[in-house]
This record gives structure tokens, C-alpha cells and sequence, in this order.
């Protein structure tokens, strides 16, 4: 049943890239819009999504994946908190923060971030959140504000009970909470978005650019990078960091944040403690120099690695310092401490006892490939993270970072494959 046309039409329309999804999942949202205005066959329902504004959303909204709960990856809460602290330590009160969540979904994302600030002591009045979705579906269902067991997913939903009154029919934010997010429909692809550039400190756009072919992720991050402050920070999702390395940007080195700022603040932003943010804490990305937190730092998490999943388990903890580790674990801590302390030298040859020690590991090769790749070594870096891919087909970070050396090289169909293949571990896991 593929038919190019419609494909077309939803790339143009949402950015959507048909093979993040699957052909499958685009034709049973035809048929199921076919069969729902009763049209004879593709090209009468063709002419009929021509013709018609309701059925072009109808068919947006058969396609859009809006899966999404409260407190997804809880440690970039923590982390918009601290940052949040400290922008309003350097900007003083003069003025509200302002935050963004496009995609924001039904709502979850957006009214977590609300919670997790309004959690931290800030004062109402001193921040703003603007959230908007494409879907108009999504963004009824966040201004009812009402949620079901699903949008609770993790395991400390303690913010259920300071933020929600149950009721027969599901958890009912309160209005407190509600009031701090302005939800909008939009598409990030609109160009009338430009009217807010420059006006947000923190971007959360996270989980959409998976379903993005790679002009469309550089359109789109350009597009964010443009509605933030020049020292804004942009939330993106776990397996959409690859390319923003390429585009200019950095992790903060908060572990687990998944967070990104400019490598370079402009020239013309002085030397104040806002700009002292976006200052690097450590060499150049992705070796974060966060002190070593009991939570394993990320992309150097020591931790047993749940397929297809980002999420940590408890890191062993690491051993005391110059002491020789002894076992597998505290190899693995030793491996992240000294990568995280950007000492890559030390990493790589702990790496490399290791496999002479240990069973070869996933995630040992893609740290040996995370290590080529800040060095440049991009031939090298491949091999290592085919290596990991070998060893674990679904080793999403492995899957991302070699997609985007693919994409450098100029071998997009390769990127492609992989992008699909993390996108497809991506929706494995959070099933
Ligand atoms: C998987 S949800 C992500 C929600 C939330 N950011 C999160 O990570 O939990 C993806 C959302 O992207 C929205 N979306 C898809 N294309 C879009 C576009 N071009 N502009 C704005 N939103 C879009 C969908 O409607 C869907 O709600």
C-alpha cells in the first residue's frame, strides 16, 4: 500500500520521517482515516486531505507518538533545578525565568518542570513556562489536566501526593501547578516560532528529533538554538545527543541531564556569572568533569547497562583512591571516574586492562570509542563502536554516535540504518 505522496506530505507537514515509525504504521493510520471518512480508495482520500484542514490534522494525529509520563529522567530535573538557581543568582530578580517544552505531549514534561522548580522553593512569580505540541488532541489533554496511572511511571511518584488530589477519574493537578504553564498547539517547524527567539533560558525538546531525518534535526536544532538565550540550555532526549557535538553545542556535564549549551558564548555576552555558566567545566564534550556522584556520571556510567535503556542501576562504588581495583566493577568505576576527571589517557588504558582482564563488553568499546571520537580519531572510533554493537546490537548510545560519524562522513543511508535501529531500541525499552 506505500504510497509516496503521503509520506511527502507528513515530512513537509511535521518533520515526520517516515522510517523512524515504520511504513506500516503510516498505512494503518491511512487506512484507519480512509475507513473513517469512508473514502474509495488512496487517491479519493487523497483529494479529500487536499481539500481539508480537519482531515490534514486527523491524519497528523493518527501518525504522532505522543507516549510520555511525569518525571521522564528524573536527573534533568534535578539538574534544570540547579542551573535554574543559578541563572537567577547571576540575572538577580529582575525578571522571570522563561522555559520551553516543544514537544510538551499531554502535558506531563512541562508540569514536571513546574513541580520540580516550584518543589525547589522558587516563587511562582518567578518563572514561566510555555508548552506547545502539534497536536491539538495532546494540548486538550494537558489543559484538563487530569492523568491516569500511566503518566506515573517511575518509581518515587512522592510529587503525587503534594501535586494531585485523586478523583474517580484519575489524578487532578492542582491549579498551583497548572497555573505556571501556558500550553499552545505548534509546530516546531512553524517559522513564526522566530518572534520568540532569544527568549528562553531552558529549551526542552526532547524525544522528537528521533522521529526527524538528519536535515530536519539540523533545521530544528538550529531553530532552538535560536530561541534561547545565549546561554540557554537545551534538554534533548537520551538518544538524540549525537549530533548537537556537531552543532556547536556541549552537555553540561550533569550526569544523566542530557543538557547542552553553546561551546562558545558569543563574544558580546560579558564575563558575568550567567555567561561563567556556560563555561565549560571540563575539556572539550562529552568527558563531563562532574565529581564523581553516587549516581554513575553519564556517558561514563559504570553501571550494569538494561538493554536498549539509558537508565542506571546503582554504579559500585568506585575504589579508594591509587589503590589497584580488583574487581570487574570497580574497574568499570575506576574507568568512569577517570574519564569523567578527563583524564582520557587513564581511562583508555583501564579500558584496555579491562578486556585483557574481563569478558569483552559493550560498554567498554563504546567508551573506547567515546575516547577515539573526542580525539578525533574517527576511523578508530567506528571500529570500537562496531565493536560494542557486535557485542550488543541495541547499545543505543553506540548506535547514535556511530550514526553521527556516518552522517560526518557523508554516508547518510548508514546513519539512516542506525538511526532507525536506535529509534526502534528507543520504543523497546520504554515499552
Ligand atoms: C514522544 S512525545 C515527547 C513528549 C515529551 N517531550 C517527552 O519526552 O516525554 C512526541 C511529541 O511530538 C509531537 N510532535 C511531532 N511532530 C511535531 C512537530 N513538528 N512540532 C511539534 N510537536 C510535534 C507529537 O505530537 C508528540 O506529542
Amino acid at each position: 500500500m506505500s504510497d509516496n505522496r503521503f509520506f511527502r506530505f507528513l515530512q513537509v507537514r511535521i518533520g515526520l520521517d517516515v522510517e523512524s515509525v515504520g511504513a506500516g504504521m503510516v498505512e494503518r493510520a491511512l487506512q484507519q482515516r480512509c475507513l473513517a471518512i469512508q473514502a474509495r480508495d488512496l487517491d479519493d482520500y487523497w483529494l479529500h486531505l487536499q481539500q481539508s484542514a480537519v482531515e490534514q490534522q486527523a491524519l497528523i494525529e493518527a501518525v504522532i507518538v505522543p507516549e510520555t509520563w511525569f518525571f521522564r529522567y528524573p536527573d534533568s530535573f534535578a539538574a534544570l533545578v540547579t542551573l535554574a538557581r543559578k541563572c537567577i543568582a547571576a540575572h538577580g530578580p529582575s525578571r522571570p525565568l522563561r522555559l520551553l517544552s516543544l514537544p510538551c505531549s499531554t502535558g506531563e514534561e512541562p508540569y514536571s518542570i513546574a513541580m520540580a522548580l516550584l518543589d525547589s522553593g522558587l516563587a511562582p512569580s518567578s518563572f514561566s513556562i510555555d508548552a506547545m505540541d502539534i497536536s491539538p488532541l495532546s494540548i486538550a489533554k494537558a489543559e484538563q489536566a487530569l492523568y491516569g496511572r500511566n503518566s506515573f511511571r517511575g518509581t518515587d511518584v512522592a510529587f503525587r501526593e503534594r501535586h494531585f488530589s485523586e478523583g474517580e477519574e484519575g489524578h487532578h493537578l492542582h491549579p498551583r501547578v497548572r497555573a505556571q504553564v501556558t500550553l499552545q498547539v505548534g509546530n516546531v517547524l512553524d517559522p513564526a516560532l522566530q518572534a520568540r527567539d532569544g527568549q528562553y533560558d531552558f529549551v526542552f525538546c526532547r524525544n522528537l528529533l528521533i522521529y526527524f531525518d538528519l536535515p530536519t534535526q539540523q533545521r530544528v536544532f538550529e531553530v532552538l538554538k535560536r530561541l534561547m538565550q545565549p546561554s540557554g540550555v537545551l534538554f534533548i532526549g537520551p538518544a538524540e545527543g549525537s549530533l548537537l557535538a556537531r552543532l556547536g553545542m556541549r552537555p553540561v556535564g550533569i550526569a544523566q541531564s542530557f543538557a547542552y549549551v553553546r561551546h562558545e558564548p558569543p563574544a558580546r555576552v560579558p564575563p558575568t556569572p550567567r555567561a561563567a555558566l556556560a563555561k565549560p567545566p571540563a575539556p572539550a564534550a562529552p568527558f563531563a568533569a562532574t565529581p564523581p556522584a553516587p549516581a554513575a556520571p553519564s556517558p561514563f556510567a559504570t553501571a550494569p547497562r538494561v538493554q536498549g535503556s539509558l537508565r542506571p542501576t546503582l554504579a559500585p562504588s568506585p575504589p579508594a583512591r591509587g589503590a589497584a581495583p580488583e574487581t570487574e566493577g570497580q574497574l568499570l568505576a575506576q574507568i568512569a571516574q577517570q574519564a569523567n576527571a578527563g583524564d582520557s589517557r587513564s581511562a583508555r588504558a583501564s579500558c584496555e586492562r579491562y578486556l585483557r582482564q574481563f569478558a569483552p563488553k559493550a560498554q567498554v568499546y563504546y567508551w573506547l570509542g567515546l575516547l577515539s571520537d573526542t580525539e578525533g580519531q574517527a576511523q578508530q572510533a567506528q571500529g570500537h563502536y562496531r565493536k560494542a554493537l557486535y557485542l550488543d546490537p541495541q547499545h543505543l548510545e553506540a548506535l547514535m554516535h556511530l550514526a553521527a560519524l556516518l552522517a560526518a562522513q557523508g554516508d547518510e543511508t548508514g546513519a539512516r540504518r542506525l538511526q532507525q535501529r536506535a529509534a526502534r531500541a528507543t520504543r523497546e525499552a520504554e515499552r
